[in-house]
């Protein structure tokens, strides 16, 4: 912002609580969760969820966990109320499943909000008024506090009275002071204490005191000291569910909510994903998952995100964002050369460990949770750019085509294929990098190229062995022999013996090949330049583990010898 824009603003007072005891706890157990996708997130869609929709995505909740749904403000429009009664008439909603409607304090929405519940098993009704100065002046033309306090009053009075009129529901309340976040904290004591003192809560038969940030004015410690603040103030606290409903305007949704769980707050209200009005409500998956990540049991079911967003995207018509927690396309994925190679020593050193202690805590660089737990592959934790080094490429052709490179193989390899991404100024796919590999490393015939090889294991002693070969070296088929205590050896001879040995042999490793074709073998062969000193690489992959490594070394000596 521009200086003359900034001089606008003002800070947002401190809470006056020095005996503060949210700082030094944890989080150790799971709140109270509420979804309220069905009404906050429904009524910020610019296209709103049809019946039909909110049917589907009432399932989906339920079968996430959420014990507790608010599926809308049925006195508000004739979708609501007719989504409510299919609810309910046509039996949808699990027995342990209790379904939540909001309406405002007023009269005539009131008593069409228990026209709506009526013969629901069991049901909260959630009632608010909003209370902060702002509102009070703005909105409500200079309303006095006792006027904003009276609302709160007469509308609990009022559903007081309405609750036998639903005999068999069993009616659970609920009391929002909204705009609490801006509201003057003994204010919104006065108007929550007025309504608990009509409702007259027990232990046995709790109300719920919602507290809701209904705009984030201000920085997550503030709203935890303001809820602790009223926990320790409000009337029958013994009585009470006191709820948070964060949003997000200052980006702190998941800050707050945790913060005010600390600051003892005993449930939760927010959305999948974050969706609601501007910036959004609380997401809910991103608390959960926080907490599973710290061993907590949270109730709710996101072992599958990446079906849960597609479903949540067609039904919503919002798009996840790619860096969004546990969720975007793009969360466990590194680029980075250096992150992608602390990854996969991480991943390496975990699957030998599991070995023997299969409980072992997770502990891999840069991954806080085990991307598979929520439904994620390892297949994208690592992608290839020009920003990825030689450990992510290793990584690659290591888990998506099988080989497992030697380590000084590693950098000629990621040096040639992130060169590769350079160029091209873009992402490589893992298809993509198996080809180069192969067309740059496997089975290279030119210009030289074996073309029939045989060994002869008699007459010679001490183990030697003589081989007998075919190469084709530009248009001419040459035959040769030569002697060695192995294949590869009595082959370099044989070069050698036709003047084609320009090198020595420096490295050697085999393995078979997972997922090749009837079980291939590969075969890695690092060969030295004899004038230059350069070490080369090679590759070879063949059904005969001897033939591989023969073919890595005919392909080692055609990148010291490349084609024009
Ligand atoms: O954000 C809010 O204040 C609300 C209330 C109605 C609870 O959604
Ligand atoms: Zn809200």
């Amino acid at each position: 912002m521009k200086p003359e824009s900034i001089q606008k603003y003002r800070p947002f007072p401190a809470v006056e609580l020095p005996d503060r005891q949210w700082p030094s706890r944890t989080i150790t157990h799971a709140p109270i969760w509420c979804s309220v996708d069905l009404r906050d997130g429904n009524q910020a869609l610019p296209i709103p969820m049809s019946v039909e929709e909110k049917l589907e995505f009432f399932d989906v909740l339920c079968a996430i966990g959420f014990k507790q749904i608010e599926v809308g403000f049925p006195s508000a429009a004739d979708t609501e109320f007719l989504f409510l009664r299919r609810l309910i008439d046509e039996n949808r909603i699990p027995d342990d499943v209790t379904i939540q409607v909001l309406v405002q304090t007023r009269e005539h929405l009131i008593r069409r909000t228990f026209e709506a519940i009526a013969g629901a098993r069991r049901a909260i009704v959630h009632i608010y008024n909003s209370t902060s100065p702002l509102q009070r002046r703005v909105t409500f033309g200079d309303a006095t506090r006792e006027q904003i306090r009276d609302i709160a009053v007469e509308g609990a009075k009022l559903v007081r009275e309405l609750v036998p009129t639903v005999p068999h529901t069993e009616v659970v309340l609920q009391y929002s002071p909204e705009s609490f976040s801006d509201t003057e904290l003994d204010f919104a004591l006065e108007c929550c204490n007025a309504v608990i003192g009509i409702w007259q809560p027990t232990p046995e038969k709790k109300m719920i005191i919602n507290l809701p940030d209904t705009v984030q004015w201000t920085t997550p410690n503030i709203h935890a000291d303001m809820i602790e603040w009223m926990c320790r103030h409000l009337d029958r606290r013994d009585s009470l569910d006191v709820s948070l409903h964060t949003h997000n305007d200052r980006g702190t949704g998941t800050a707050a909510t945790e913060l005010g769980l600390m600051a003892g707050a005993d449930r939760v209200e927010g959305t999948l994903f974050g969706n609601g009005e501007r910036t959004g409500n609380l997401d809910i998956v991103n608390v959960a998952l926080n907490m599973n990540s710290h061993g907590i049991a949270t109730g709710l079911d996101f072992s599958d995100l990446t079906s849960l967003r597609h479903v949540y995207e067609r039904i919503t018509r919002m798009t996840v964002g790619e860096r969004h927690p546990y969720v975007g396309e793009l969360v466990f994925t590194a680029f980075s050369g250096s992150h992608q190679d602390a990854i996969k020593k991480g991943l390496d050193r975990r699957d030998r460990e599991t070995v023997e202690d299969p409980a072992i805590p997770w502990a891999v660089p840069y991954l806080t949770i085990d991307p598979q737990d929520v439904g994620r592959s390892y297949e994208a934790i690592i992608r290839i750019n020009s920003q990825s080094g030689k450990g992510g490429i290793a990584y690659i052709l290591d888990h998506e085509h099988g080989f497992d490179l030697p380590k000084t193989m590693h950098p000629q390899v990621g040096s040639y294929i992130y060169g590769h991404a350079d160029a091209e100024g873009r992402e490589l796919g893992n298809e993509e990098i198996g080809d180069l590999f192969f067309e740059k490393y496997v089975n290279l015939e030119s210009p030289l190229h074996l073309l029939e090889f045989e060994l002869d294991h008699t007459g010679k002693k001490d183990g030697e062995l003589t081989c007998h070969a075919t190469v084709k070296m530009g248009d001419e088929v040459i035959r040769g022999t030569g002697c060695g205590n192995g294949p590869i050896n009595a082959f370099v001879h044989l070069l050698a013996e036709l003047g084609y040995k320009t090198f020595k042999v420096t490295d050697y490793r085999s393995q078979a090949l997972r997922g090749g074709s009837d079980a291939d073998s590969a075969a890695y062969v690092q060969i030295q330049d004899s004038e230059s000193g350069a070490l080369l690489w090679g590759c070879g992959v063949d059904p005969s583990i001897e033939m591989a490594g023969l073919r890595a070394l005919v392909s080692a000596w055609n990148l010291q010898h490349p084609t024009p």
